[in-house]
């Protein structure tokens, strides 16, 4: 592929991720079968702001994944990275699918947090892989100390959306072990602290619009 073919491909992914309704998935959607049906408007408003946050989330992992596929030649780590990134994928498609199921949409910021991710992923890429595996790593623990606060704040009769969360936390802890079994390197703390304040910033905007 050209530059200039690399450059389209990649933002043609970047806007079906980050606008469209993207609901293709390898894996079962894994709240088939269970109910929620009693929800109040007031919870199921409430499950589709958490649910929006972990959306906006995977559209950030696609970009983190697709801009250090960009820069980076990761070797023997890049099969575990790719059955990270179809597995994101799962997870980005479940959201879709239950923000749906709760008649409500993905967060119109997404375009923005994926350009910034897939920056972020591209500059990892770019400094080495150790680097890059520990950024992953990073990411993943960060964003399963979300989804236990979400499963922590979501209504107990949502077993619809806490079967998605509760799936997506068993994939992410593994693809933070994988990272690390990789060669991830442990981040400095004051890296882990910037990524925490953009989660924050990304996570309070997207709950609400
Ligand atoms: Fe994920
Ligand atoms: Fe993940």
């Amino acid at each position: 592929m050209s530059l200039v073919d690399l450059f389209i491909d990649e933002i043609d992914k970047g806007l079906k991720y980050s606008i469209q309704n993207y609901q293709t998935e390898l894996r079962p959607y894994p709240a088939n079968n269970l109910d929620s049906s009693s929800l109040t408007e007031f919870e199921k408003n409430h499950s589709a702001g958490l649910m929006r946050v972990n959306h906006s989330g995977e559209v950030c992992a696609q970009a983190l994944y697709r801009g250090q596929a960009l820069t980076a030649k990761l070797g023997e780590t890049r099969e575990k990275m790719e059955k990270a990134a179809s597995e994101e994928l799962d997870h980005l498609s479940w959201c879709n699918k239950r923000l749906e199921e709760l008649n409500n949409k993905p967060s119109i910021l997404n375009p923005l947090w994926y350009g910034m991710s897939f920056g972020l992923g591209a500059i990892a890429g770019l400094i080495g892989d150790k680097w890059s595996l520990g950024f992953v790593h990073e990411t993943e623990e960060q964003v399963i100390n979300h989804l236990d606060g979400h499963l922590e704040k979501l209504s107990k009769e949502d077993n619809r959306t806490k079967a998605v969360v509760e799936q997506m936390r068993i994939d992410e802890e593994q693809h933070s072990k994988d990272a690390l079994e990789a060669g991830a390197e442990i981040l400095p703390t004051e890296i882990k602290e910037i990524m925490s304040a953009f989660a924050k910033v990304m996570t309070r905007t997207s709950y609400h619009i």
